[in-house]
């Protein structure tokens, strides 16, 4: 069965579950990037859940060829300029907060 690469953008305490998730229990899925502004944490996780793709701007993931599909699990007042960066380019996204953002834009 054919993977869909996930990169996840934002690994706080939620988005690491998702990370794990991702990584480990979702049998169509691979974990392929992650990034966040908290760089650091995202080469720890990164490492962790041995992803080699890691980046620090979400932008960046969402230029990586090698990503298919984004997930963005940042904090709350940063969903907008993430949900742009995502949409301004032809992957797949899923936003915990998509809906939401689709009406205040
Ligand atoms: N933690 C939960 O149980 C929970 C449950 C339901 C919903 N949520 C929602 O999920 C979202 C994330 O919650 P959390 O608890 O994981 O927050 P968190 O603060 O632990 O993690 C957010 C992460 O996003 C990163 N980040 C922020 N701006 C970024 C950007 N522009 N680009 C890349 N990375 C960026 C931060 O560095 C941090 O690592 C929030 O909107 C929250 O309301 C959380």
């Amino acid at each position: 069965m054919k993977k869909l690469k996930i990169g996840i953008i934002g690994v706080g305490r939620l988005g690491y579950e998702h990370a794990c998730n991702i990584a480990n229990r979702v049998p169509g899925s691979e974990l392929v990037a992650i990034a966040d502004t908290n760089f650091d944490r995202a080469k720890q996780i990164a490492e962790e859940l041995g992803v080699t793709a890691v980046y620090n701007d979400p932008k960046a993931l969402c230029a990586d060829p090698n990503v298919e599909a984004v997930a963005i699990i940042t904090n709350t007042a940063s969903h907008v300029e993430t949900e742009i960066v995502g949409t301004r380019s032809t992957l797949r996204i899923a936003s915990v907060f998509r809906l939401i953002l689709r009406s205040r834009l």
